[in-house]
C-alpha cells in the first residue's frame, strides 16, 4: 500500500489542500520524518537532494503552530539569503490559512520593514544567522515562545562559518523546543557536533545505493593539455545544448570573467555571486526560475537548497573544494523524480579529487573527451531530423504544400527538401555556431598526463566565506 499524507498524521484539511497542489504521495523522508516530527522527537533528517525535505519540516510544523497566537513559535534557519526567501514561500505554499503569518528575515532587505512585520504578530520565521541575530539583540525577534527550531542543510550551518551565531541563536530559545536537523550530506566530524543540540535524536536516513541521485547524469571531461577550461568548455556547450544550466566557478572574480566570455559569444547568460546588491540576486533568480536566462554563472552560494523547476545542467568549471559542495552542486538539477545532467571539466591536477569524489558517492565516473566538431554536428542534424518529424505531423506545413507543388515542375523533390532543410539549418543555428567562432579545431585527445599551461593552470586558492555573501 502506499503511504498517504493523511496515515502519517496530517489533518484532513490539509491532506486535501496538499492534493490540489500536486502533493498526493509523501516522498520517503517525508513519510519518514514527519510522524516522529508530530510526536515531539527532536531529529536528524537526512535524504538525497530534490527530495521534499523543505515540506518534511514545514508540514509537521504548520499543523501544530497556534495560529491564533501572535509569537515566534517556529523558526527554520538557512545559510543563504535566497534559501530563507524561497524556504519561507514553500512553508507559505503549504497552507491556505489566512491566519498564518511567516517571515522571511534575512540581510540586504530593510531591517526596519522586517521589525514592523515582527511587531504585527508572526508565528514562523525563516532566516539567516546574521540577521536573526541582529534582530534578537535589538529585541524586536523574541524567542520565548520558540517550540520548533530547524536548521536547513544543517552540516553547512554548524560549519565554522556560522557554527558561532548558531550557537548564540540556540541560547536564547527556550531549552524544551524541539530541533530537527536536515541536510542531503552529513560528515561524521559535523555528526558529533549536531549531537550536542539535540536531545535523544532519531536518525532518519533514507537508504540510498548511491550517495549521488541516479537520475543524474554525471559526465566527467578532460581538459586538454595547453587548452584553457573556456576553450574546453565551448565545445561541451554547442553539443550539449542547455536548456537551462548552472555553470560554478570558483571566485566572484570567475564568475564576472566567464559570464562576460559567454555573453560575447552570444548565450544568454548572467553571473550570481556574493558581489551583487541582494535586489540583483533576487532579481536574476527570478528571471531564471522564469527562463529569461538560460545559464547562470554562480560561485557556491548557489549550490545549497535552491531549487530551479526543471533545471536541466549544472556545470562545474571549476571543481568545488569539498566533496559535499559536488552533492549539493549537482543536486540543483534532477530534482522532484526529474532527470539532469551534471558536467565536471577536469584538469590534470584534479586526478586525486576526482578519486575522492567516486569514493565518496560510491560510483566510477567515465571521463571523456572534449566533443570534436563531428560530434556537434552529428548532434545537431539529429535534433534538426527531431524539429522535422514534429513538423512533418503538424497542421502548419499545409499552407506551403503549393510552394512544393509549384517548384516541384521545375525541381527533383528530394532536391526541394533537403534545400529547405539547409536553410532550416543554417537559420536555427545560434550565432555562436556559424563562421569561425565555432571550435577552431579538435582537441588531442591522446594525452593529458600532464600539467596544462591555459589560463587556470595555477593552483586554485580556497576563498574565505563572505559574511555579506551569506548568512546575514
Ligand atoms: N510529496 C511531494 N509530491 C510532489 N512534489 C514534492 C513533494 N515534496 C516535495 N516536492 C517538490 O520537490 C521539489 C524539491 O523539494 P525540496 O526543495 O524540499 O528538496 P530538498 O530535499 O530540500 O533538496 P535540497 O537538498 O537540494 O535542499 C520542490 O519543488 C517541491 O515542491
Ligand atoms: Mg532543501
Amino acid at each position: 500500500m502506499t503511504l498517504s499524507f493523511t496515515s502519517l498524521g496530517l489533518s484532513e484539511t490539509r491532506v486535501r489542500f496538499l492534493e490540489k497542489s500536486g502533493f498526493t504521495i509523501p516522498t520517503p523522508i517525508q513519510a519518514q520524518a514527519i510522524p516522529h516530527l508530530l510526536s515531539g522527537r527532536d531529529l536528524v533528517g537526512l535524504a538525497q537532494t530534490g527530495t521534499g525535505k523543505t515540506a518534511a519540516f514545514g508540514l509537521p510544523i504548520l499543523e501544530q503552530v497556534d495560529l491564533n497566537s501572535n509569537a515566534v513559535q517556529a523558526m527554520i534557519l538557512t545559510p543563504t539569503r535566497e534559501l530563507a526567501i524561497q524556504v519561507y514561500q514553500a512553508i507559505k505554499s503549504l497552507s491556505e490559512d489566512r491566519r498564518l503569518r511567516v517571515l522571511p528575515i534575512y540581510g540586504g532587505q530593510s531591517i526596519d520593514l522586517q521589525i514592523n512585520r515582527l511587531h504585527k504578530g508572526v508565528q514562523v520565521v525563516v532566516g539567516t544567522p546574521g540577521r536573526v541575530l541582529d534582530l534578537l539583540k535589538r529585541g524586536d525577534l523574541k524567542l520565548n515562545k520558540l517550540s520548533w527550531l530547524v536548521l536547513d542543510e544543517a552540516d553547512e550551518m554548524l560549519n565554522m562559518g556560522f557554527i558561532q551565531d548558531v550557537e548564540r541563536i540556540l541560547s536564547q530559545s527556550p531549552p524544551e523546543r524541539q530541533t530537527a536537523f536536515f541536510s542531503a550530506t552529513m560528515a561524521p566530524s559535523i555528526r558529533e557536533l549536531a549531537a550536542k543540540f539535540l536531545r535523544s535524536p532519531v536518525t532518519v536516513t533514507i537508504e540510498q545505493p548511491k550517495a549521488a541521485p541516479t537520475r543524474i547524469n554525471q559526465v566527467m571531461y578532460m581538459v586538454p593539455r595547453g587548452w584553457s577550461k573556456s576553450r574546453a568548455l565551448q565545445p561541451i556547450l554547442e553539443l550539449e545544448d542547455p536548456e537551462s544550466a548552472l555553470i560554478f566557478v570558483r571566485t566572484r572574480k570567475a564568475a564576472a570573467d566567464l559570464t562576460r566570455q559567454l555573453q560575447a559569444a552570444g548565450h544568454s547568460v548572467d553571473e550570481y555571486h556574493g558581489d551583487l546588491s541582494q535586489s540583483q540576486r533576487e532579481r536574476l533568480l527570478l528571471r531564471f526560475r522564469q527562463r529569461q536566462v538560460r545559464w547562470v554563472v554562480a560561485t557556491d552560494i548557489a549550490a545549497r537548497g535552491l531549487h530551479v523547476d526543471d533545471l536541466s545542467h549544472v556545470i562545474n568549471y571549476d571543481l568545488p573544494d569539498s566533496v559535499d559542495s559536488y552533492v549539493h552542486r549537482i543536486g540543483r538539477t534532477g530534482r522532484a523524480g526529474k532527470e539532469g545532467v551534471a558536467i565536471t571539466l577536469l584538469q590534470a591536477l584534479d586526478r586525486r579529487k576526482l578519486k575522492d569524489i567516486e569514493r565518496h558517492i560510491r560510483q566510477k565516473l567515465e571521463v571523456g573527451n572534449i566533443p570534436t566538431r563531428a560530434q556537434i554536428e552529428a548532434r545537431y542534424i539529429e535534433k534538426l531530423q527531431d524539429q522535422l518529424k514534429e513538423a512533418l505531423v503538424g497542421d502548419r506545413l499545409a499552407s506551403f504544400l503549393p510552394i512544393v507543388t509549384q517548384l516541384s515542375e521545375e525541381y527533383d523533390m528530394r532536391a526541394i527538401a533537403a534545400a529547405a532543410l539547409q536553410m532550416a539549418h543554417d537559420h536555427t543555428r545560434p550565432a555562436w555556431m556559424r563562421g569561425d567562432q565555432g571550435v577552431a579545431d579538435d582537441a588531442p585527445n591522446d594525452d593529458y598526463g600532464s600539467r596544462p599551461s591555459g589560463d587556470y593552470s595555477n593552483k586554485p586558492k580556497p576563498v574565505k566565506r563572505s559574511r555579506t555573501a551569506v548568512g546575514d
